[in-house]
């Protein structure tokens, strides 16, 4: 059977872009940046970007294209011995999308929250109380949380029905969840920086310091932001690269896509901290004790920030909504990005149906997701 192709050059550069901005741009850099020396992490993250980033990202896509296969085969092509890496990089990948998954689910019930702003003014309460209802500790067991579960099905659903028909149905899927999170993202920053103390705010993230470009561990950093960001070394752009004909333009793809990547980064910092420099100024503390990034940052600080920001229930709850629906279109095409990179790499090898491989790996995501909901970590 002849290999799937993508439908347009497009549709290939924003699925990339895709897997690579995701949850990590609007969590992970705006904190790392800031913790690691400001303005000077640029000097870091652009050195690592064009040393490493970039390159990596061209072979991955060269491979994927020049092979015409996804991960396992097509490094078993260059070595025998390499193929293992290959399967090495796709199942630690599926650890990502089940972590993935579980913060989908919770964004889905956070977009029902947005209504109305649930979490009032205690959404540290509201988040670990009211939503996961936490226990004391994970030896003591509560019950399932429904609208959790409920949360992880629809985000396992919606990826099979990305997935089932591949480069087509991924193709159309791209063209918006893709666009969609930046357009939110500039609204959200123009809303950001048109509130008082905003420039504080983006004075914390942007000022320089020098310094800390004497410390290796910003260095690090630098390189792991890269990597994680780009999305390499779990298989996805080599599955991605071998829907391409073995012509197509790979540095520039390899380009655009960091570039791309790297844009919503820098806007997801500008919208974020400007709202913390905001809610500093209303709360009359420093911005560094509003600051946090990951779960915290989504769940708790910027909902926070939500209940503050002036117009009344109807404003906040849509600008809930459109921090939520960002959110969920900036993960989405990582999380399936995953998933295809799995697919391929069993449908190469064993020649498995596609569909049903889909079905079967999405069932197990659901229910390791929801056995660990269950078991140790979110017990209601
Ligand atoms: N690049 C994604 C992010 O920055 O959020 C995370 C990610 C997705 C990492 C897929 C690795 C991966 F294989």
């Amino acid at each position: 059977m002849a290999r799937q192709k993508w439908g347009s050059r497009w549709a290939f550069v924003l699925a990339a872009i895709g897997s690579a901005a995701g949850l990590g741009n609007a969590w992970r850099f705006p904190y790392m940046a800031y913790q690691n020396g400001g303005g000077a992490f640029y000097i870091p993250y652009f050195v690592a970007l064009f040393i490493a980033g970039i390159p990596i990202l061209m072979a991955e896509f060269a491979i994927g294209q020049g092979f015409q296969a996804s991960a396992p085969k097509a490094l078993g092509k260059i070595s025998k011995n390499a193929e293992f890496i290959g399967w090495w990089a796709v199942i630690t990948g599926s650890i990502i999308t089940f972590y993935y998954n579980v913060i989908m689910a919770w964004i889905f019930n956070y977009l029902y929250h947005s209504l109305g702003v649930a979490w009032k003014d205690n959404p540290k309460g509201f988040f670990f109380g009211d939503f996961l209802k936490l226990t004391d500790g994970p030896g003591q067991l509560g019950g399932l949380r429904w609208p959790i579960v409920i949360g992880l099905l629809i985000s396992w659903l919606w990826i099979y029905m990305i997935l089932r028909k591949g480069t087509e149905s991924v193709g159309k899927t791209v063209m918006w969840t893709v666009p969609l999170p930046v357009i939110l993202l500039l609204l959200l920053g123009i809303r950001g920086i048109t509130l008082p103390g905003a420039a504080t705010g983006l004075n914390y993230l942007f000022q320089p310091n020098f310094a800390k470009l004497a410390d290796a561990r910003v260095w690090a950093n630098a390189f792991g932001q890269i990597f994680f960001s780009l999305s390499v070394a779990f298989g996805i752009m080599i599955a991605y690269g071998s829907y391409n004909n073995k012509k197509n333009d790979v540095a520039n793809n390899a380009i655009i896509t960091a570039l791309g990547n790297s844009a919503t980064s820098f806007l997801a910092g500008i919208a974020v901290f400007s709202v913390l420099g905001y809610m500093a100024q209303q709360m009359n503390v420093q911005v560094n004790e509003v600051v946090s990034g990951g779960v915290g940052l989504a769940f708790v600080v910027y909902p926070q920030a939500i209940s503050l920001i002036p117009g009344g229930p109807i404003v906040q709850s849509i600008i809930g909504l459109a921090f939520f629906i960002m959110l969920l279109t900036l993960g989405i095409d990582s999380a399936f990005s995953l998933v295809e990179a799995i697919e391929a790499a069993a449908g190469d090898k064993f020649k498995v149906n596609k569909k049903s491989f889909l079905i079967g790996f999405s069932i197990l995501g659901f229910i390791l997701d929801y056995y660990s909901l269950h078991r140790a970590v979110y017990i209601g």
